[in-house]
């Protein structure tokens, strides 16, 4: 835009409701976690991407006259929703395996005989930098289409160092917000987990910290333990990025005290997560990212997320898209699997995949809330209310999304 031009103002006029949490504390936490705002006849107003005013129409500023009008009747608006976190960078696929799965063979299985997360570096190398870029292009726009403005993906099917970089530069470029998984298995060429790490944080971290915000590991049987995971998310941190695990997932292994003792900004997973663990987590800063879809694509134990919730936890929802244990890009399904598995009210599941979530990625002051100030990221739904998000399992409810006050 030329400097000084004046832009014109966008008016979201009629809508049915506009559903947000008030204030701007993040993450929230029990009871401020389920205290949903509904604003019945209300609008929105944007201007050059970031939100104006919103609120009852009766109080419309005057300010709107000018402004283009989008006539929302019938529709309510929320935040555009935050997945905080995906494995969306990737090639190929894992259907045969997720055939086998169906046929009896366990997840676990499948990896320690060479498949899961390996088979995914094979075809992911083997795509080469253009596949990869479509390939990630695509996993994105079905995100968006899902309601979804907001997305970090993690690499962590290269394992080599082109493959990592290249997937972190196409995530940055797709305008996702790349995270390094430079921990997710040790490739084939490494003897043992030890050898890949003096590799991956000699040669590919200083790189990987270049473009990334954050670094990952999978804390788990068979693939890193805790001491391992010390190491990779010291030096990373030492390197200036955030933290984040994989913990809890299928063992118990030490990754909410790691996870804490390091002032990572969550661990995920958690469905194997005890008492002990809940309290611990639920007493610290780190938020909980729940993952259903993942629990329910494995048939596993879903994570103690209302134990989490009513302890004073922080937790955040997210897809954990990725080929082999979550092939799901949808927000609102997790929202529904969020109330009728993880017993979340609908309010709290939206404050979890909203303000929470964008409190992951470090963007809480401008994302996941419709107020004055914030980004203009905003899920329109064709339904009567909000909670439509949650309750119409599997339905189309999105009717637009919108990024920075542009229709995607
Ligand atoms: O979050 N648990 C480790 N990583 C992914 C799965 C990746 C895969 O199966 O390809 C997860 O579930
Ligand atoms: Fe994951």
């Amino acid at each position: 835009m030329t400097e000084g031009a004046a832009s014109k103002p966008i008016l979201l006029e009629g809508l049915e409701q506009l559903a947000t949490f008030p204030g701007t504390e993040a993450p929230l936490r029990a009871p401020a976690l389920g205290q949903v705002e509904v604003i019945k006849e209300a609008y929105i107003l944007c201007e050059d991407g970031k939100i104006m005013a919103a609120g009852q129409e009766a109080d419309m500023p005057a300010l709107a006259a000018n402004a283009e009008v989008w006539d929302c009747r019938g529709k309510v608006a929320v935040p555009g929703l935050v997945d905080c976190h995906t494995h969306a960078c990737f090639a190929g696929d894992r259907v045969e395996e997720f055939a086998l799965r169906a046929a009896g063979a366990s997840y676990e299985e499948l990896h320690a005989a060479g498949g899961g997360i390996l088979n995914t570096v094979r075809s992911t190398r083997e795509a080469g930098g253009r596949t990869l870029r479509e390939k990630l292009g695509e996993h994105l726009s079905w995100m968006r289409r899902a309601g979804t403005t907001t997305i970090e993906a993690k690499s962590g099917y290269g394992l080599d160092k082109e493959t990592e970089l290249a997937s972190l530069r196409a995530i940055k470029d797709a305008g996702a917000i790349p995270t390094w998984l430079g921990a997710h298995a040790v490739p084939p060429e490494f003897d043992d987990a030890d050898a890949y790490l003096d590799f991956a944080l000699e040669e590919v971290l200083p790189e990987a910290a270049e473009i990334a915000e954050a670094a990952d590991v999978f804390l788990e049987e068979g693939a890193f333990d805790a001491a391992q995971a010390r190491r990779y998310l010291e030096a990373s941190r030492d390197a200036g990025l955030e933290l984040r695990l994989h913990g809890d997932q299928f063992t118990e292994a030490g990754a909410i005290s790691l996870a804490v003792e390091l002032g990572a900004r969550s661990v995920d997973h958690l469905e194997a997560t005890g008492d002990q663990g809940v309290k611990t987590l639920a007493a610290s800063d780190v938020v909980g990212v729940l993952l259903p879809a993942c629990a329910l694509f494995l048939d596993r134990p879903m994570p103690p997320a209302r134990a989490l919730v009513e302890a004073g936890g922080a937790v955040a929802l997210a897809t954990d898209f990725n080929p082999g244990s979550s092939f799901c890009e949808s927000l609102p399904l997790v929202c529904s699997l969020a109330a009728t598995q993880l017993k979340m009210s609908p309010a709290e599941a939206l404050a979890a995949c909203t303000v929470n979530a964008s409190h992951v990625l470090g963007r809480a002051d401008r994302k996941g809330r419709l107020a004055p100030g914030y980004d203009a990221d905003i899920l329109l739904l064709d339904a009567p209310d909000w909670r439509y998000l949650a309750y119409h399992l599997g339905g189309d409810v999105v009717a637009d999304t919108i990024v920075g006050g542009r229709r995607d």
